[in-house]
């Protein structure tokens, strides 16, 4: 019998996404990346003096990346503040954009990347590089390609593309597994990650979904920045 996703979605089928750029005025660029529940919001600031000063580097900027989840974004209140996850996940964030920035014209500044995540159903680090690496783009810092991240589980033994948080808790068989890949917008890997076990040729099968999966984010993200362009030009931001 065929594979039943609890939503009823098809393996390779995302859920349905939206994003948006400009949400934050105060900002020098920001955006928003939804896919399904889960919703994230990116604010740019800089680039800008760096401080503390000993982190300044004379040769290059720097990109520094804050990821958060909202106490409210999850049905149980979870406490606020920085935690070893969040430490992580701000980590990997900047891993995933760093390859595409390039700031070798402002050396000693920082480029501050803030994400929160106002709604969590699993997928929040992707959702979050999805909308951080719009709001680099609405800043106007130098970038050589788009990001776009996904999540490739694999639930038992089948591979299914952007888990929700109830698809991620699947127990049944092998259990669930969580890869979450972020690509450029020429198809190079800038980050993944393995929670779980998995064959060497499911891992290959899940690069190839993730990289079809991520053509469709690069639209949605490509589609939102000329939204915002083409309203700037007819004066509606
Ligand atoms: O969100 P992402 O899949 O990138 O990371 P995760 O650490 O695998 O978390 C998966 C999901 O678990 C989150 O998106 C939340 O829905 C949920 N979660 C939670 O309810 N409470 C936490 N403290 C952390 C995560």
């Amino acid at each position: 019998m065929a594979f039943k996703r609890p939503d009823g979605r098809k393996i390779t089928e995302m859920r349905p996404a939206e994003a948006k750029v400009g949400v934050v005025p105060n900002a020098d660029g920001s955006a928003m990346f939804k896919s399904g529940k889960t919703i994230a919001i990116a604010a740019v600031y800089g680039p800008k003096k760096m401080h503390p000063q000993h982190q300044q580097n004379p040769r290059t900027g720097q990109l520094r990346c804050e990821y958060n989840m909202i106490s409210f974004s999850v049905d149980d209140r979870i406490r606020p503040g920085r935690n070893r996850r969040a430490m992580e996940i701000s980590e990997v964030t900047k891993w995933a954009l760093e390859p595409v920035v390039d700031l070798k014209d402002y050396p000693n500044q920082v480029v501050d990347v803030h994400i929160n995540i106002i709604q969590a159903d699993a997928g929040t680090r992707c959702a979050g590089i999805n909308a951080a690496a719009m709001a680099l783009a609405h800043a106007g810092i130098p970038m050589k390609n788009m990001v776009s991240s996904i999540s490739i589980g694999k639930l038992d033994k089948t591979l299914v593309v952007d888990l929700t948080k109830e698809e991620e808790d699947f127990e049944e068989g092998e259990g669930p597994t969580d890869i979450p890949v972020s690509i450029t917008s020429d198809g190079k890997i800038t980050h993944m990650q393995l929670d779980g076990m998995i064959e060497v040729k499911q891992l290959q099968e899940s690069i190839d979904m993730a990289k079809e999966a991520c053509k469709e984010v690069y639209k949605i993200q490509k589609d939102a920045l000329k939204k915002f362009i083409e309203d700037k030009s007819e004066g509606l931001n």
